[in-house]
């Protein structure tokens, strides 16, 4: 008699969050995280990143996001990533990922990635407590500030693609994103989870 194999579910990787079709995808096409699939949605809808392009990417680790920027500048440009934790994957030669913190760079840092960007991508994320207005401030430190070192180091017409936790302060930061770029839209991938408050920001063409 045949023996019926019992069906073993997936633990969860996450409380809350059930392996899915795209971190399937991301292991077999060898991303570190499934978040590549968004910035990947945000590319073939704007193409901020071209051949050739420097790009800054804050919040990196672990490394998904720096691998696709690196394959999208080729070996004519180069991808600056960092990041509170290290990145540990192999990254090509035009790749290269910090570790610092982004609320309190050093002199070293600062010089390590001074200007030039034609882009500056953040994916940054507080460490989240459940608490949704707590987790949107933070979220919105982090976006301030991502859109503080975008703008010292974009060159113009340059593009900044920012991660939100949408909030109270959401149309006040996008007012104020909207001052320094020419088109900013709003853009949630369909990648991302369904219950997460998480929505790009992204502006096009850095005003001069
Ligand atoms: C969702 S993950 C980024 C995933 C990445 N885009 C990828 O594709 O691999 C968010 C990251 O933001 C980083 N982060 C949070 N606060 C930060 C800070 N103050 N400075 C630098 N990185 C920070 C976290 O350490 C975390 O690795």
């Amino acid at each position: 008699m045949a023996v019926k194999k019992a069906k073993i579910s997936r633990p969860p990787k996450k409380k809350g969050q059930w392996e899915d079709h795209y971190t399937r995808k991301a292991r077999d096409e060898k991303y570190p995280a499934r978040s590549v699939y968004k910035l990947q949605e945000i590319q073939r809808k704007f193409t901020l990143i071209k051949k050739g392009a420097k790009v800054l990417d804050l919040g990196c680790s672990p490394g998904s996001w720096l691998l696709y920027a690196a394959e999208l500048t080729g070996g004519s440009g180069h991808v600056t990533g960092i990041d509170l934790k290290p990145v540990t994957v192999k990254l090509p030669s035009h790749a290269e990922a910090l570790v610092g913190d982004i609320l309190a760079l050093t002199p070293e840092l600062e010089e390590a990635f001074s200007s030039g960007f034609s882009a500056v991508i953040s994916d940054m994320a507080p460490a989240t407590t459940g608490m949704k207005d707590v987790d949107a401030a933070r979220s919105l430190e982090l976006c301030e500030m991502a859109l503080t070192v975008a703008l010292e180091r974009l060159t113009p017409g340059g593009h900044f693609v920012c991660k939100i936790f949408q909030g109270g302060d959401f149309d006040a930061y996008v007012t104020h994103v909207k001052g320094h770029f020419r088109q900013v839209k709003i853009f949630k991938p369909e990648s991302c989870r369904k219950q997460s408050k998480e929505i790009y920001v992204i502006g096009i063409g850095r005003k001069e």
